[in-house]
């Protein structure tokens, strides 16, 4: 069975006063909790045993959510996350439920869209060995982790005050079985968390990276108002206009 972390903790700072009082990953994205859309994706991807990790105040309502929706042939286990440790906490947070599988993880707050996600995604990933991580061009690419490619091989930063590029990675990895060992080297960063760059930069040393450009590929990240509204504006038009359903369980 292949496994999928979806990460759902975090306090959700830039939203509140919204997140004060509800997860995130709870709120409303046009018509549907946002925790749907990344639990859409892992689906349609052909995961099938995934763990969803949230904050613990939050995990009965979460449990009752995803029970509630009764998705056939799918295995939905739960954890929690005590506080925001960073990104790559997900991989300690989740050992026993990885076991001795490669594994997913994708970002609670993160919306991609493409009707061959599904090919585009599989015909790059469980390279034996190797990670995998998705890329897109952004005009602000100090608000994510910013990608370069240079002659002297591939560099990797966490929302750097001056990007090098406008490639970031987006909210979804693919990690081999190791990925458990590496994550307890982690050391915090200056901003108090364990940084999912600094986890990247460990394959990209050991020269076991595959780096996918997601070109023609909708990503929204829904960390701030703005981009919150934009993402449900995208997705109702999409409905509307193209008849498109994003995020559907069904
Ligand atoms: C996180 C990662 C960042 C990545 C982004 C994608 O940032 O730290 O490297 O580009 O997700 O959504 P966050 O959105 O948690 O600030």
């Amino acid at each position: 069975m292949r496994k999928g972390i979806i990460l759902a903790g975090g306090k959700g700072k830039r939203l509140h006063p919204i997140t004060k009082v509800i997860s995130k990953q709870l709120i409303p994205v046009y018509d549907k909790p946002l925790i749907f859309y990344p639990l859409s994706v892992l689906i349609k991807i052909g995961i099938t045993d995934i763990l969803i990790i949230c904050v613990p105040t939050d995990l009965k309502i979460f449990k009752k959510l995803i029970h509630d929706l009764r998705l056939k042939n799918i295995k939905i286990s739960f954890k929690s996350q005590k506080k925001p440790n960073g990104l790559p906490e997900a991989f300690k947070i989740g050992k026993k439920f990885i076991g001795k599988s490669d594994v997913a993880l994708i970002l609670g707050d993160n919306i991609f869209y493409n009707k061959d996600l599904n090919s585009i995604i599989n015909k790059y990933i469980y390279e034996k060995n190797t990670a995998s991580i998705f890329i897109k061009k952004v005009k602000k690419p100090n608000e994510f982790g910013v990608i370069t490619k240079t002659s002297r091989g591939i560099n990797i930063e966490e929302k750097p005050k001056k990007p090098k590029s406008n490639n970031v990675i987006t909210g979804i990895y693919f990690f081999p079985n190791d990925v458990c060992k590496k994550v307890v080297k982690l050391k915090f960063s200056s901003r108090g968390e364990t940084e999912i760059t600094d986890l990247i930069k460990i394959y990209i040393n050991e020269n076991r990276i595959n780096l996918v450009n997601l070109k023609n590929t909708i990503w929204l990240d829904t960390g701030n108002p703005d981009n919150l509204l934009k993402a449900s504006n995208i997705i109702y038009k999409l409905k509307k206009n193209k008849k498109i359903s994003v995020g559907n369980l069904d």
